[in-house]
């Protein structure tokens, strides 16, 4: 095993073990914290519990040493195979009277030169906060909300879209208790559009996009808002403008990174 693993994993160890002495935790304590992780692990909670609380920090690091837009984290719902669409996402019927959103930008390199052929996935939630292809998430057809869009010849994009809404990751289980009731907090997630942005050359780049002056924007249950892209409330003929212009550093930057 290498030192570094080692390193790491002793003083993930060490750290607990000092928050336990820190706190003069009992045995009774201890069972029941441990009785807590059995049960996260019973009701298959394990990813959910590790995301919710550490892939924020993983970005975070990850985007300290980034020199392009900054990332954000993937979460759950990216579905593979998305289809190619051209100035609008499919939109349920039952939809089409709700809000309209916008999304459009550019997609350059480092040095601002636009890319032309970008693919950016783009994802978010119908108005009651569920994905789309999302099985505990009820019959919402997967062609709904998600699609890959194409920049052109000058690196721009536009595609427009109802507004996704605030939502709960699950709750209802050992994590959402251990958020809600034993640590004060709550489950919900500001709106927001995820993006994940592939052109040939550059690294690959995925974020989310705010709503400036949305429901929980300041306390994100998963600390998701690190990325660039809080989007100023400006509205175009009753239809909310999601400009966000994405900034990709090229791919080996991450090999001399990884050396
Ligand atoms: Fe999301």
């Amino acid at each position: 095993m290498s030192d570094r693993v080692t390193t790491i994993t002793t003083d993930i160890v060490e750290a607990v073990r000092d928050v336990l002495r820190k706190h003069d935790v009992t045995f009774q304590e201890y069972r029941a914290g441990f009785m807590h992780l059995v049960k996260t692990q019973q009701a298959g909670e394990i990813p959910l519990l590790i995301d919710v609380f550490f892939n924020s920090t993983i970005v975070d690091i990850e985007n300290s040493t980034r020199k392009g837009s900054k990332a954000a984290i993937q979460g759950p719902y990216f579905v593979e195979g998305a289809p190619h669409v051209s100035g609008e996402l499919a939109i349920r019927d039952e939809d089409k009277d709700q809000p309209r959103m916008v999304m459009r930008g550019q997609v350059t390199d480092i040095a601002g030169k636009p890319v032309p052929g970008a693919v950016i996935d783009v994802w978010h939630s119908t108005p009651e906060g569920r994905y789309s292809g999302i099985e505990r998430h009820g019959e919402v057809d997967k062609k709904y909300y998600r699609g890959k869009i194409t920049t052109d010849a000058n690196g721009r994009y536009e595609c427009h879209s109802i507004l996704p809404a605030p939502y709960q990751i699950p709750n209802k289980g050992p994590t959402g208790q251990l958020l809600e009731e034993y640590m004060g907090g709550h489950s919900w997630r500001p709106a927001h559009i995820h993006y994940w942005v592939q052109a040939d050359g550059q690294r690959d780049l995925i974020s989310q996009a705010y709503f400036e002056g949305g429901d929980y924007i300041e306390d994100d249950c998963c600390n998701g808002g690190g990325s660039d892209f809080m989007v100023p409330e400006v509205y175009e003929d009753g239809v909310r403008v999601m400009e966000v212009d994405f900034r990709l550093e090229p791919a080996q930057a991450v090999m001399q990174a990884a050396e």
